[in-house]
């Protein structure tokens, strides 16, 4: 895997670690971050041997702490905008045909919750902290965070956190569906891989028709999304994967998929 300058990628068998590494700065988003971490994903993509993606942030203090505050400083708002449609590291997050968990060691704020929404699993340290905080800046969020977050907890919170751009508790984000899990600071690293190795023992292919369907829900209508889960059902009846995971069920032991 190539070397990357602001982040570490490892591998744990089956599932890659992927760390956002400035813990100096908080891991918080720079431009190079953003290219990396899309660039990252391209090559998990392509390798075979990865089925589950766990997203995380160096060091104890931080997950991701937002975008870097000091790339805002005299920047126009073309450039601002092309920043943020260039290649955007939510986008690619979201649409990775892979499942991605992030998994959230602490302060979790601006485009640091963004890149925790746009993962498929939340698995969150007791330590960890949620928030928005643009409009303390004079801005909004700009990586997703309004459409996301509205998704994800509804209007009346998500305009809270917005408006307000206070900071929230894990157990506060547990109780209002941001987060799936909030599990002790010493065994979040034990609980996300421990989680991430149970998917990656599925089908890769009935997980990627899986998050397609599902993701459908926030953006189609109900007719529209009923229609893609058949479309994507049906396309699983394609796959050796299913005629294992039927076989293998028929013949009282466990499936072994291959992703084919
Ligand atoms: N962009 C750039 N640098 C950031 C950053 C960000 N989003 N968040 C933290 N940092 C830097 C700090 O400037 C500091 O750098 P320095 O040591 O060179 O001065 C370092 O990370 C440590 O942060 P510090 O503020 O000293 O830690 P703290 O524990 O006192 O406070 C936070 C933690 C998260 C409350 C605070 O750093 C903060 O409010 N960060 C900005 C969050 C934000 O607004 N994000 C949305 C951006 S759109």
């Amino acid at each position: 895997m190539a070397p990357y300058e602001t982040l570490l990628l490892e591998r744990r068998d089956r599932v890659a670690l992927l760390t956002i590494n400035r813990p100096d700065k908080l891991n918080a988003l720079n431009i190079r971050t953003r290219q990396e971490g899309a660039q990252a994903l391209d090559e998990l993509r392509e390798d075979e041997g990865v089925r589950v993606v766990v997203i995380t942030g160096a060091g104890d203090k931080s997950f991701v702490a937002g975008a870097d505050i000091a790339e805002f400083e005299g920047r126009t708002a073309l450039t601002q905008r092309d920043v943020m449609t260039a290649r955007s590291l939510f986008t690619a997050v979201d649409a990775f045909p892979k499942p991605v968990i992030a998994m959230i060691n602490g302060f979790c704020l601006g485009g640091g919750c963004e890149l925790a929404m746009s993962c498929d699993l939340r698995i969150a340290s007791e330590k960890a902290r949620f928030g928005q905080p643009e409009i303390n800046l004079g801005i909004i969020p700009g990586g997703g965070g309004t459409q996301r977050l509205t998704h994800l907890v509804g209007e009346t919170k998500a305009m809270e956190l917005i408006l307000t751009g206070g900071m929230i508790d894990a157990q506060t984000a547990e109780r209002i569906g941001l987060v799936n899990r909030v599990v002790p600071h010493e065994q979040l690293s034990d609980e996300t891989l421990k989680l991430a190795a149970e998917i990656a023992e599925k089908s890769p292919v009935a997980l990627r028709m899986a998050k397609e369907a599902v993701k459908t829900a926030a953006r189609a209508t109900l007719d529209e999304g009923l229609r893609r889960e058949i479309d994507l059902f049906a396309l699983c009846f394609s796959s050796q994967d299913k005629d294992e995971g039927v076989r293998a069920f028929l013949e009282k032991r466990e499936a072994e998929f291959k992703g084919r």
